[in-house]
């Protein structure tokens, strides 16, 4: 046998030997690596005289090509099989029960804004976001908050530190209302969303927090008028306290980005220590409410004249209490894994209006 053949034996039983993708590539090197066996032959023909190189020059790249096809065939055969063996170690039994104490929950909050988007969506509303960090002109300028009125200290506005070139002082947003101004400004009627989001407040006592939740809703179109705002926040607000009606009053406020203004109080009697609707002399106040100013349709470039439309914003903090008995708004935002174990939610239990909220 010649020295070649016992040569190209040799490695192919080394390769046929290798257990790991490791040991195999040490046989590689050893053959075809810079100072290899097979490389030193390959380069050893530099050496050659022209005679020798046309006789042995195809037998040393044969051998070359044969011992590289080897090396890849076995490699591509022990990543398969160390892949398998992985797959079989790392493998994860989806049937075996979750570890009750790692279980996770849905905040309430959370759930109800889940809830009232569900609700919302049904009646054909879509959902749109703004930023926390708003500019004066989305909070309060285009909603017609005149300048330097006291109104805009109404709302214990959080002011950034002004920005040394501008002089202009970003805020957190004191309400959701700045996402009515950038869904008009960006679409053309007919508007019909909700905005979710979080707001911010300088407030902090037993109802209030200085970070809290609010919801939205903005509806523009021709012959938009107050009927339809009750008619929307009735069904909205009943279909939410899963009643078959809920006893409204609309009674009269003021914001300064609608006229006329309201805020929606529901029946309620109070006097067990229990909240129950439709029923006793008590009022209890669910939200605000009211047509769009005129000048705010025109600050946002929606002329008065051809459109109208309603917008109300609510407490979502403020209804899950309500809905699910929670006593005391802090503790929501405590992060106390006891309060969440017993005020949270399943997070399978996605709402939705066909299959029931709560
Ligand atoms: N932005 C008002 C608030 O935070 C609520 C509101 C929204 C009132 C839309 C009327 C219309 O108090």
């Amino acid at each position: 046998m010649t020295d070649l053949a016992t040569l190209e034996l040799e490695l192919i039983n080394a390769i046929g030997g290798a257990e790991s993708v490791a040991a195999l590539e040490e046989v590689r090197v050893a053959a075809l690596g810079k100072s290899g066996s097979v490389s030193g032959l390959l380069k050893g023909m530099g050496a050659m005289s022209p005679d020798e190189r046309r006789e042995q020059g195809p037998m040393i790249n044969g051998l070359r090509d044969r011992v590289s096809a080897a090396i890849a065939a076995k490699k591509a055969e022990l990543e398969a099989a160390e892949l398998d063996a992985r797959l079989q170690a790392e493998r994860v039994d989806l049937t075996l029960p979750a570890r009750p104490r790692r279980k996770g929950g849905v905040h309430p909050t959370m759930q109800v804004m889940d809830e009232m988007i569900a609700l919302f969506a049904e009646m054909g509303f879509a959902v749109a976001e703004g930023p926390d960090i708003e500019d004066d002109f989305h909070n309060f300028t285009a909603l017609n908050f005149p300048p330097k009125h006291p109104a805009r200290e109404m709302h214990d506005t959080f002011f950034l530190k002004p920005d040394p070139e501008t002089g202009e002082r970003k805020v957190l947003r004191t309400h959701t209302s700045p996402v009515q101004v950038r869904t008009m400004m960006s679409q053309t009627p007919p508007i019909r969303i909700i905005a979710p989001g979080r707001t911010f407040r300088k407030d902090s006592d037993a109802t209030h927090t200085p970070m809290f939740h609010q919801i939205e809703g903005l509806v523009i179109d021709r012959d938009i008028h107050m009927g339809h705002l009750k008619t929307t926040l009735q069904t909205f607000i009943a279909r939410f306290f899963e009643l078959d009606e809920v006893q409204a009053r609309f009674r009269p406020h003021h914001f300064p980005f609608t006229e006329p203004s309201a805020e929606m109080d529901i029946r309620c009697d109070r006097s067990g220590g229990k909240l129950v609707f439709n029923t006793g002399d008590d009022w209890l106040e669910i939200l605000g409410c009211g047509m769009v100013h005129p000048n705010v349709l025109k600050n946002c470039g929606i002329d008065p004249d051809e459109y109208q439309g309603f917008a109300f914003g609510m407490g979502v903090d403020r209804l899950a209490m309500l809905k699910y008995g929670v006593p005391d708004l802090r503790p929501m935002f405590d992060a106390d894994t006891r309060w969440l174990a017993h005020y949270g939610f399943s997070a399978f239990a996605a709402p939705n209006p066909a299959s029931g909220l709560s």
